[in-house]
Formats: C-alpha cells, structure tokens, sequence
C-alpha cells in the first residue's frame, strides 16, 4: 500500500495541470468493470509522454493494455501520422480499451491487438517490419524476458524501451521470494544490464501507485 504522503504528492503534483475528463473517464469505465487499478500513475503517465517526445516517436509499441489508460497518454504525444500498437490478451479489457481510445478521438492512431503478446507479437513485427521508436513492457512479469527479446527484436538504433514494476516494494532483492513474477522481473532486469549496445538506467519510484521502479533503455549505445 502507498504510503498517505506519497499519494498526497502525486496528487498535489497532478493538480498542477487542467483536470482531463478524458483520462477521469477511462479510470471510471475500469472500475465499473472492475479492472484491478494497475494503470500507470497520472504522473508516471506524463513522465512517459516526456520520454515518448525526447526520442520524438511516431511508432510506439505497448504489451498490456489494460482499460486504455497509459494508451492515451503516450498516443497523445504521435503526430498525426503516427501510430500506437498496444497488445492485450484479456478480451474484455481490448474491449473497453477500444471504446476508450475511440472516446479520446485517437481510434485512428491506435491499434489494439486481442491476444496473448507473445502470439500476436510474432505478426505484428511482419505488420511492422522498421519497428518502433518506443516501447513499453507492461503485461505479465513472468514474460518480461521474453518481452525484453521481442523488444530488441522490433527496435532499431534510438529506439527507447521502458518497462514498468521492477522493483515491486523491493521484493526483487528479496532471495527468499522466488514467484515466478518476482523471478521473471530479475531475468528481465539482468537481460538488460547484460544487453550489447543497449544502455540501460533504473529508477526507483514511489507514489498513488506505492514502492516500485521503471527500467529505461536506449538501443544503439553503450
Ligand atoms: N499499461 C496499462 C496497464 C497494463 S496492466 C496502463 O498503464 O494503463 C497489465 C495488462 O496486461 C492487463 O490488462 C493484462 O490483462 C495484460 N496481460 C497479462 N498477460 C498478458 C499477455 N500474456 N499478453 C498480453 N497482455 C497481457
Ligand atoms: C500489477 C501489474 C502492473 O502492471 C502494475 O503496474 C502494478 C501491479 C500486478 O499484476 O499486480
Ligand atoms: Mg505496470
């Protein structure tokens, strides 16, 4: 659970900005179909908006969708020619996640993929044979190897992948939790560390959301 002051500050930081009752809705829809309330924060949301524009992506690739949410803060940062691909294996949530970008009048920009990733993705790199300028991990943790592989797979020199929950209130550095989430997130982060020409950073984060952390890669560096 966050703590009072981490969430008193995410909010406090957020009502810096116009309310936005696209995004207000989006959160709504999940609960009312009871969603687990797992989309990024509001604030990690303009972070990655941030990171999206500093490498001024027109293709953006994100594995988990959920209600749409983080969907329509990074496909907000696309020109108008630019497209957003976000896979989905859970029915239910592609369908509120297409009603909700098609509310946020980004439908056009946005494709969402019903399956599990690790099926579709095979055919969404034939659809997308240059790739993606940004890419975001966020589905199962016990994936998060093989994502990281598919990742480096559909990106090209410049490209940015983030992946998201890798610290877990800390539970990473934990010896004694071997979940195969838990240990899903530490093949992934050690894939990373150890990946040639790629140049990766951790950060720690806490918030609405509670303790956790964001990886941030960039392909083509050392
Ligand atoms: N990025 C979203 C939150 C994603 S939550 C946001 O911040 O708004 C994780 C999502 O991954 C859930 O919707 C879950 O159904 C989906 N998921 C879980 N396993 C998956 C898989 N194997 N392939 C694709 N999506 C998966
Ligand atoms: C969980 C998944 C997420 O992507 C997240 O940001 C927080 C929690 C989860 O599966 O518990
Ligand atoms: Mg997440």
């Amino acid at each position: 659970m966050p703590e009072q002051i981490w969430t008193d500050v995410d909010d406090y930081l957020v009502s810096l900005f116009p309310s936005d009752p696209i995004l207000d809705r989006v959160l709504e829809s999940a609960d009312q179909a009871d969603l687990p309330n797992i989309h990024v924060s509001a604030a990690q949301g303009r972070l990655l908006s941030v990171l999206a524009r500093s490498v001024e992506a027109r293709s953006i690739l994100e594995i988990g969708t959920l209600a749409g949410y983080c969907a329509i803060w990074l496909a907000r940062t696309l020109p108008t020619d630019g497209h957003l691909v976000t896979l989905e294996a859970d029915a239910k949530c592609a369908a509120i996640s297409r009603a909700n970008l098609e509310a946020a009048g980004l439908a056009e920009r946005v494709t969402v993929v019903e399956g599990a990733a690790l099926e579709t993705l095979p055919a969404v790199k034939t659809d997308h044979p240059a790739g993606f300028d940004f890419i975001f991990i966020d589905a199962d943790k016990e994936s998060y190897p093989d994502y990281w592989r598919w990742a480096l797979e559909l990106s090209h020199p410049g490209t940015m992948i983030v992946a998201d929950n890798v610290v877990r209130d800390g539970r990473v550095v934990d010896s004694g939790d071997d979940h195969p989430q838990i240990l899903g997130t530490r093949r992934f982060l050690e894939a990373a560390a150890a990946e040639p020409g790629v140049f990766t950073g951790f950060l720690q984060t806490v918030g609405a959301k509670g303790y956790d952390g964001l990886s941030v890669s960039v392909v083509g560096q050392t």
